[in-house]
């Protein structure tokens, strides 16, 4: 049977990430590593739980005696590396979190499957790190990144995820590590934590509360619907070469001012009308701009379409319309998110904008 470590399996594209695994392969099992810090939660697996094809291990990935002992037990055919400190505004206020895991993490995790690929227990083994296309910097109005672009990253958490592909490519370079990567674009859908925009927007706007858009509003994203995320993994997983990077990205451009109007249009059709009766656009606040703000992001995805046929299925005003709808049908998984500290990641990050 071909057992998957899955690290991070717990926050948002992991957990999409392990039940489309378990959904894909009858005959697969999952190991899901995963600190659980305040993206990961337990709850975005509550239908697993009973799945006798998955273990949950609460675990760091920088703890190596630990990631010895899984690796030498389970005898993993391949991992699928997602575990990092994933958001940007975050990274601006505290980088040390994404150093420690992004790269010292990454760094342990490569030692350890080299050391168990080097040992001969599994010819066949795969590593698969999961990275951003925030490494490649920042797009003026034209053009699109390609996996030959050269690195430049502006955040301490794109700095590091750049930090972590580095190290990778070089142990596929240096200790022939069977290793491959993909580098993706925004991704949206369920179960993602509402720091990012489009949970944020969503929450937000159901609640009656402002919504704040960063500068100008006009900075563009190229967005992704999870579950084809998740299926680019496995494609590249499956059929990827050995070494390449694969950029994947949703033909989705969309500056934030319309993700907003969108999200607030869908809102005001399908939810219950604010108290005043106004449009959720009203809501809308430009807000003071995050420093080294990224302009434009945009994937050329066509490595992965012409060599392994893969290419996005969900457009973006279905992937939205579906994932605005996910957010009004689960409040339990909202509420049980946004008590506690999210509070007062949102006092901090928002109150003096
Ligand atoms: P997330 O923040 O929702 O989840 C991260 C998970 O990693 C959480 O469950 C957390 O508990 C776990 N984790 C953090 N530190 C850990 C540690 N030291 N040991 C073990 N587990 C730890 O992130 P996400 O949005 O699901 O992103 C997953 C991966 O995909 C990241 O590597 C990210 O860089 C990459 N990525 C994300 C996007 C996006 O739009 N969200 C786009 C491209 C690439
Ligand atoms: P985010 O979801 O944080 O992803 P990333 O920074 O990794 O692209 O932000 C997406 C875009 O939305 C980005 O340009 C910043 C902007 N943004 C806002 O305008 N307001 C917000 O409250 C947030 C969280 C993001």
């Amino acid at each position: 049977m071909t057992t998957y470590l899955v690290t991070g399996g717990a926050g948002f594209i992991g957990s999409n990430f392990v039940r489309h695994l378990l959904t894909s392969e009858p005959d697969c099992r999952v190991v899901n590593l995963d600190k659980l810090t305040y993206a990961g939660n337990l709850g975005n697996l509550a239908d697993l739980a009973e799945n006798t094809r998955y273990r949950f291990v609460e675990g760091d990935i920088c703890d190596r005696d630990l990631l010895e002992v899984l690796f030498t037990k389970e005898q993993f055919s391949a991992v699928v590396h997602f575990a990092a400190e994933s958001h940007v505004d975050r990274s601006i206020h505290g980088p040390a979190e994404f150093i420690q895991t992004n790269i010292i993490g990454t760094f342990a995790l490569l030692e350890t499957a080299r050391k168990y690929f080097e040992s001969g227990q599994n010819q066949n083994f795969r590593f698969l790190h999961v990275s951003t296309d925030e490494v490649y910097g920042s797009l003026g109005e034209t053009g699109l990144f390609s996996e030959t672009t050269p690195y430049d990253p502006h955040s301490p958490y794109s700095a590091s995820k750049a930090s972590s592909d580095h190290l990778v490519s070089a142990y596929f370079h240096t200790y022939g590590l069977p290793t491959l990567m993909t580098n993706c674009s925004n991704n949206y859908g369920p179960y993602q934590f509402p720091e990012k925009l489009i949970p944020l927007i969503i929450n937000n706007a159901l609640q009656g509360k402002e919504l704040p858009v960063y500068g100008d509003g006009k900075n563009v994203r190229d967005w992704l619907y999870v579950v084809d995320h998740c299926q680019a993994i496995l494609t590249v997983l499956k059929s990827g070469r050995l070494g390449e990077t694969y950029n994947v990205g949703g033909n989705s451009e969309k500056q934030n001012i319309e993700v907003v109007h969108t999200i607030c249009d869908i809102l005001d059709e399908v939810a219950s009308p604010l108290p005043d009766n106004s449009s959720r656009r009203s809501l809308i606040r430009f807000v003071t701009d995050r420093p080294g703000h990224d302009r434009r992001y945009a994937i050329d995805a066509s490595k992965i379409k012409n060599e392994l046929g893969w290419e996005p299925t969900v457009d973006f005003s279905g992937g939205i319309r579906e994932t605005v709808e996910w957010y009004l049908t689960n409040p339990e998984w909202v509420e049980a998110i946004l008590s506690g500290s999210y509070r007062d990641y949102y006092d901090k990050m928002y109150k003096d904008r």
